[in-house]
Order: structure tokens, then C-alpha cells, then sequence
């Protein structure tokens, strides 16, 4: 649907604020260019070769450091960490390790579309929970769980999947209170949680959280993770952290599907986090979607002065501002947007069943500072356009 919507979004004189993509421009090209070379010449025979399923154990060598340092995780092993081609395939790998068709996995509205696909793949059915300000509704997780428990079916709900920092689509961060509560009631229930966390280390403001699995420890908690978007996308390496058992059937269902992650990447990553310290060369990038954030929020507040009831996330970090329109049916708009060459996503694709939505995530990472404050000038005269032709009244 995303790419159907999006197939104009690249013609000239568009602006998109859809992909959530990385700007290209942060990514360190010299650096790995010149590391590819050396790793090519001087460490052919395992770069050009088969590597195991597991993964380079120079880069999970690196990861272990990492966890350290991003999120004060100590104590695990090599063992405990699996890389995967980009985290979406760690999402598809826990869908087929940990789900039967019907089973039932805890989501947000809204929720990353990548996991909702990968777990609808496993026929997956979803217990929808309301995502607020500081996450999940926790009444809902609860009431959730309270009613398979009666129905005796609480051994169908297999994890609670939860995106806890900058969430993919609305920004929002889960509050360590709720992250200590979603704990209490994994462990009550006795439920996993899947915490997929790849833009944590993209914080621009505010203090860093501990992550889920903190509160939760390994048995409890699988963290997912990334380089997609703090190095770069085309490297496709993303990380599981778990328990050895879990790893273990991630493993099998690993070679099934591609024997292992390309060697050349995975020692590539493995030798950039060697040399740089990548927290650091990350820095200008984060300033960099921080001053893009603060220009879209400025001109969302400048164009909709006059719209009483618009609401948009403020988020501290990541890539996305998520932005509703109540009365608004941002498909519909989207019609409207298109005549105008702006382009968002619609709320709608990321409803974990098919529903209208009056939101939409608004990407501010790859547009220019000019095309951001153009792209939101066009929304507002798009949502002009669809208030005339509705008969709404602007409120
Ligand atoms: C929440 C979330 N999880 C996972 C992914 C997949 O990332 P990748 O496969 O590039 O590691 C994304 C990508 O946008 C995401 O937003």
C-alpha cells in the first residue's frame, strides 16, 4: 500500500515526508570505503566466504561493548546475540520460532507496519492496545491478558511486541514507569516481551532510558536492535539479544531461511566500530535531525495556527512526528496532498486491522530544511482543499 501511495513522491518538485529513510549524507562513506578495501584485500578468506548462522564473531564481539555502552546491559555472551540481515528479519525469525497460526501477539495503535506484516505472515492475531503520550495503555495490556487467562487461552498470547523508544510511527517514548508496569505484567501473565529499539541511540533531548529487558532480564525480554539507522540501511545488520535457548531456535530457523548475514557487512560494521567510536561519529547526525524536527514542529505551528484541534508528537528523538487531524480521514487527504506534491503516510497502514485513521506519520529525516517548512505550507493548503470539499468546517 506504502509504496503504491508513495510511487509519486519522487517526481520533481514533490515533497515527501514518507520514507524513514536515513539522509545519505550521514552516512560515513570514506570511512567504509576504505575499510572494505582493506577487508577485501587482507581478510578475503573470511569476508568472501560462508559465515556461520550465528553471525561474524568479531561484530558480536562489538555488540557486547555496545550494549555496554548505549544501554548499560553487562553479562552476556556471545551466545546470547544473533545477527540477522537488518532487524526486520529478526521480526520475521521471532514470528516463526514463536508463533503458531492463531496465536496472539500484544501491539500498539499505531504499530511499526514491518512487525504487524512479519506476524501477520505467521497468522498472527493482534490484541490491540492504545499507544498514549508516554506508551502502551496499560489497562488494555491488562485486560487483555485478564480475558484469554479466563477464557483459558492465555498460552496463546506469545509476546508483547513494543517499540520503546521514538516509536515507528508516532515518536512516543514508553516512561520508565510503564516499562518497570509492562514488566510486572509479563511476569504476572507470564508473557514475553519483543523490544525493538532502533532509534533509542537517536535521542536529541532529554536523558536516555534504560531499555525494557533492563527491567525485565534476558528471560523475559528479547531486545532487537539495529545499525540501519545509526550507520547505514545498505549494511542490512540487525541484532537479536536473548536468552541462549531462544537464540538457539533463531538459529535453526536462521538457516532456513539464508545459512547467514553476509560476511562482508557484518566485518565490515565489525572493523568501523573497531576504529570509530560510532556514539560519537553518530553526533552530528542526531544535531542534524534534531534542527529538521524543530523545523517541522515550528512550521506545523506557523501553518495551522488556525486549526484549534490539530495535535502533532514533539518527540526526543528519532525520525518521526506523528500528526492528527480529527474529523480528518488522512487516506482521503492524502488525494488532496497529492494534487498539492506533498506526501506523508496515512495512520491507516499502521492500524493492526484495517480502520480508518485521522493521523499520520510525518517523516522529517531526508527532506531539506526548505522542503520541510514547503511540504507542511502544501499540507496545510491540501487540508484546505479537503475541508472545502467535505463542507467541514476548519475548527
Ligand atoms: C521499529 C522498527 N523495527 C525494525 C525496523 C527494520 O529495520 P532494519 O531491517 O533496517 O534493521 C524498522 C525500520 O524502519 C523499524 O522502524
Amino acid at each position: 500500500m506504502i509504496r503504491e501511495l508513495l510511487k509519486y513522491a519522487n517526481m520533481p518538485g514533490a515533497v515527501s515526508f514518507g520514507g524513514g529513510t536515513p539522509d545519505p549524507e550521514t552516512f560515513p562513506r570514506h570511512q567504509l570505503a576504505e575499510l572494505a578495501r582493506e577487508i577485501i584485500e587482507n581478510e578475503y578468506r573470511y569476508t568472501l566466504q560462508y559465515a556461520t548462522t550465528e553471525g561474524d564473531p568479531e561484530l558480536i564481539k562489538q555488540v557486547l561493548i555496545l550494549l555496554k555502552r548505549v544501554y548499560g546491559l553487562d553479562g552476556f555472551s556471545p551466545e546470547n546475540v544473533l545477527i540477522t540481515v537488518g532487524s526486520q528479519q529478526a521480526l520475521e525469525l521471532v514470528g516463526k520460532v514463536l508463533l503458531d497460526p492463531g496465536d496472539c501477539v500484544i501491539v500498539g495503535d499505531p504499530e511499526y507496519l514491518g512487525a504487524l506484516s512479519a506476524f501477520r505472515m505467521r497468522d498472527a492475531r493482534f490484541l490491540v492496545v492504545k499507544f498514549e503520550k508516554d506508551g502502551p495503555d496499560l489497562n488494555q495490556v491488562e485486560a487483555h491478558l485478564k480475558r484469554m487467562q479466563k477464557e483459558n487461552q492465555l498460552h496463546r498470547v506469545k509476546f508483547i511486541y513494543i517499540v520503546s523508544n521514538f516509536q515507528n510511527p508516532s515518536g512516543i517514548t514508553t516512561s520508565v514507569e510503564k516499562r518497570k508496569a509492562l514488566v510486572e505484567l509479563a511476569e504476572k501473565y507470564d508473557v514475553l516481551i519483543v523490544e525493538d529499539d532502533p532509534y533509542g541511540v537517536l535521542r536529541f533531548r532529554g536523558e536516555h532510558i534504560p531499555p525494557i529487558m533492563s527491567f525485565g532480564g534476558i528471560d523475559r525480554v528479547i531486545l532487537l536492535n539495529t545499525f540501519s539507522k545509526i550507520l547505514c540501511p545498505g549494511l542490512r545488520i540487525g541484532i537479536v539479544v536473548a536468552d541462549k535457548q531462544i537464540i538457539r531456535k533463531l538459529v535453526l530457523a536462521k538457516q532456513g531461511t539464508d545459512l547467514c548475514s553476509p560476511s562482508l557487512t557484518m566485518r565490515l560494521a565489525a572493523r568501523y566500530l573497531e576504529r570509530y567510536d560510532i556514539l560519537e561519529q553518530i553526533k552530528p547526525a542526531i544535531e542534524l535531525y534534531r534542527k529538521k524536527k524543530e523545523t517541522m514542529i515550528e512550521a506545523l505551528r506557523e501553518e495551522f495556527s488556525d486549526v484549534a484541534d490539530i495535535d502533532w508528537t514533539d518527540p526526543d528523538g528519532g525520525l518521526f512526528i506523528w500528526t492528527t487531524l480529527p474529523d480528518v480521514d488522512t487516506m482521503e487527504l492524502f488525494k488532496f496532498a497529492e494534487q498539492r506534491k506533498v506526501f506523508y503516510i496515512p495512520g491507516e497502514a499502521f492500524k493492526p486491522y484495517e480502520e480508518p485513521s485521522s493521523s499520520m506519520r510525518m517523516s522529517f529525516c531526508l527532506p531539506t530544511f526548505e522542503q520541510i517548512r514547503e511540504g507542511v505550507h502544501r499540507l496545510k493548503l491540501a487540508y484546505m482543499d479537503y475541508v472545502e470539499a467535505k463542507g467541514l468546517k476548519c475548527r
